[in-house]
């Protein structure tokens, strides 16, 4: 993975004080970019909304724990199939997720910041959608 790690923590530490906005952002910006995918989600998200983020947080604090990191991801990915996420979805959610922790990251989001979270979402989601397609067969 070429990405620095000590960047993907300190962006996201930079996005946390802004609390419940940033997953509002998020899946504002999601289903304003892709409403394709509104229908998968419960229409009431509000209980729904900090998980995601709450999961983003447990992972970034696993990034160097790779067995650890490997069976959260993989146990994701099969939940996320029985959602109906499908492989096409994570780009659309990855985009999302980059423009959610530039709006909020402020002086932390650098070029190299992104370049790091665009390979760590290139882990999370190759990981889960294996562990995805595994699930369903
Ligand atoms: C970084 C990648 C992702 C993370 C960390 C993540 C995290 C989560 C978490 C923690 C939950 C709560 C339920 C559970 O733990 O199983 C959840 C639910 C959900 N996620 Fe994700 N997710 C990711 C990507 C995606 C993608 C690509 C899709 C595809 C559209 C998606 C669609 C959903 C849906 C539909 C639910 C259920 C929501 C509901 O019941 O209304 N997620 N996600």
């Amino acid at each position: 993975m070429t990405a620095d790690l000590s960047l993907i923590r300190s962006s996201f530490a930079a996005v946390q004080p802004h609390g419940s906005q940033v997953t509002a952002y998020f899946y504002d910006h999601l289903f304003a970019h892709h409403p394709g995918v509104r229908p998968l989600f419960a229409t009431h998200l509000d209980e729904q909304r900090d998980r995601l983020w709450a999961a983003l947080g447990a992972l970034v604090v696993n990034l160097e724990n790779t067995d650890t990191l490997t069976g959260m991801l993989q146990n994701l990915g099969r939940r996320h199939a029985g959602y109906g996420a499908l492989a096409e979805h994570y780009p659309a959610v990855g985009a999302s997720l980059i423009a959610t922790l530039r709006h909020y990251a402020g002086d932390a989001w650098t070029p190299a910041a992104e370049e790091s979270w665009a390979a760590v979402y290139d882990v999370i989601s190759s990981t889960m959608i294996e562990a995805g397609k595994a699930a369903s067969n």
